[in-house]
């Protein structure tokens, strides 16, 4: 790891070499560099667990990746890797290991920690689960009033609901059959506007709420938390005599996820309903074990384990397949090509398939809370890039919106395009599937134009007759395709998987810690200091102009 000396990564000699190299690079356009080779697909393509991941159309060539192997090694990518997976304090400014691999380890696997074999508790925490999903996919979870639940909301923010939002969202196909149905929902804004809905919408007796939370003491899920005690116990009221049916209520509507037991239990959630975790997976790492129990509730517990294998797959390639054919190593070499070298500091996710709508949601907090940072493992301040700005949306939308600046803005960007190749076997009618398939065909012509319109620009034409600037394309934006074979409970784990190792690798490359997050904790303080002065309850007078004044404008509105 580049922490094993105090060397920053750009004073490695593979940094240097990668500079001047990039003098050369920075001026050929990527239509050069197809011109010049045509075994670029061959060269810069590399499939494994079900996925394809096409890195030709980076502004690279052969050379640029020796260097950034070289680089990878200089910075000891190879030794963090095993550290990281065999449970080592990578998390280093709160001395613990990073082991959301290991959530995903086969029953049989062994990972010694501290002394301690982790892989029996990782699946008797994934039996619990499935016994509560058990209970309800039988319809015999009952609410207060002895009715099936039917409405299941979960109460998370973050980590503890983005990866479950997507990936429920990504695999609602893969729903069992012949089990008593059951709605997944999601709850995460502090400001209620979620809640206002569900609880305007939803039958009090059939709604069960899951309280997700690694910390339990997120103000945004504990706020939508005591919303939903207040409703359910009001509206249950009349069963019983109120405080046995409170208490009966919040036992009978409440799950609990999070690893501190004793602040679900403070909180008032029954123990019989607690799902727990450990500190030492991180919350935006934390939707292959028990914070997955929306994904669970939705696919069931058979594709829930195809996700986890899908992932260990990829735990096992990026354990064991050299850096030079790795996809997480490449991948994330690419990005520091483009970030460090070529001054690409913005990175649009744009997946061509509806079901992965979230995916660039979860991404954002996956990379951008990871590698967000601009202090070394060591305190020291950077003076290089690190995480791009990441943000995207499904494909086909954004064409319809911010693709123009994609090709004729004045900023470089690079994509990531996402589809899979086969979609819609399953449709029974003969005329309906054919009709989708050619939408599919539809979506993969387009994901596939994009990337060659901004590779080749102009060139993209055969009759590239003259044309005025305004309709003119410079082309050289570079982008990643990533190919499923089929969108599964498995390609989306590998898939997840490879993002997740692709954000290690950088970290390392950049010498900071991926899996802490400090730099939301001043906010936390200063709006819990501003609540109490809305409130009435804290001083004012000291605040910057610009506060006093939106803090005024909020008392003047609210004595309307
Ligand atoms: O504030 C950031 C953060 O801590 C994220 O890292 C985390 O995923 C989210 O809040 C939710 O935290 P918790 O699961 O502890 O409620």
């Amino acid at each position: 790891m580049a922490s094993a000396s105090s060397a920053t990564p750009d004073t490695l000699p593979a940094w240097q070499t990668l500079r001047t190299h990039a003098d050369q690079l920075k001026h050929v356009h990527l239509k050069t560099l197809f011109g010049d080779d045509p075994g670029r697909w061959q060269c810069f393509t590399r499939q494994v667990a079900g996925l394809t991941l096409d890195l030709s159309k980076q502004r690279w060539d052969e050379d640029t990746l020796e260097h950034l192997l070289a680089l990878a090694e200089e910075a000891g990518v190879r030794g963090a890797i095993q550290a990281l997976l065999s449970g080592k304090r990578v998390n280093t400014s709160e001395n613990r290991p990073a082991l959301h691999t290991a959530l995903r380890l086969p029953r049989d696997a062994s990972l010694i920690v501290d002394g301690e074999d982790v892989v029996p508790a990782v699946h008797e925490s994934l039996e619990r689960m499935a016994e509560l999903v058990e209970k309800l996919h039988a319809g015999q979870w009952r609410g207060a009033t002895g009715k099936p639940i039917e409405d299941v909301v979960n109460l998370g923010v973050g980590g503890s609901d983005l990866g479950p939002l997507m990936v429920t969202h990504a695999l609602a196909d893969f729903r069992p059959e012949g089990v008593h149905p059951i709605e997944v929902h999601f709850a995460s804004t502090m400001d209620g506007s979620q809640m206002a809905d569900y609880l305007s919408r939803f039958n009090p007796e059939t709604t069960l709420f899951v309280l997700s939370s690694k910390s339990f003491t997120t103000i945004d899920t504990l706020s939508n938390a005591d919303t939903a005690r207040d409703w359910l116990t009001n509206r249950l009221a009349r069963y019983g005599s109120m405080s046995a049916s409170a208490e009966l209520v919040v036992r009978q509507h409440f799950i609990g996820v999070s690893a501190c037991p004793e602040k679900m239990s403070e909180w008032g959630v029954a123990p019989a309903h607690q799902l727990r975790f450990w500190d030492w997976v991180g919350g935006r790492y934390s939707l292959w074990g028990t914070i997955g129990l929306p994904i669970a509730l939705v696919v069931g517990m058979a594709n829930f384990h195809e996700f986890l294998a899908g992932a260990h797959s990829m735990d096992e390639h990026f354990a064991k397949v050299p850096l030079a054919d790795n996809m997480p190593v490449l991948l994330a070499l690419a990005g520091i090509w483009n970030v460090n070298f070529l001054d690409i500091r913005a990175h649009s996710i744009l997946p061509y398939d509806g079901r992965l709508e979230y995916f660039a949601a979860y991404l954002e907090q996956l990379e951008m809370e990871s590698n967000g940072k601009s202090v070394t493992r060591q305190g020291n301040t950077i003076n290089y890039s690190t995480c791009p700005v990441l943000w995207g949306q499904l494909g086909p939308n954004a064409q319809h919106a911010f693709y123009q600046l994609l090709h004729q803005g004045t900023q470089p960007v690079v994509c990531d395009f996402i589809a899979p190749l086969r979609r819609y076997d399953e449709v029974e009618n003969h005329d309906t599937r054919a009709h989708l398939k050619a939408q599919h065909r539809l979506a993969l012509s387009n994901c596939f134009a994009q990337s060659r319109v901004l590779m080749l620009g102009d060139d993209a034409l055969d009759d590239d007759g003259p044309r005025p600037q305004h309709k003119r394309y410079r082309g050289n934006q570079p982008s990643t395709t990533v190919l499923l074979d089929k969108l599964t409970p498995s390609t989306l784990g590998a898939l997840i998987a490879m993002y997740e190792h692709k954000v290690f690798v950088q970290a390392m490359i950049w010498d900071i810690n991926p899996f802490d997050q400090w730099g939301v904790e001043l906010g936390k303080k200063i709006a819990g200091e501003t609540q109490k002065i809305l409130e009435h309850d804290g001083e004012i007078q000291s605040l910057d102009a610009s506060s006093r004044g939106l803090i005024e404008a909020f008392w003047a509105a609210e004595d309307h």
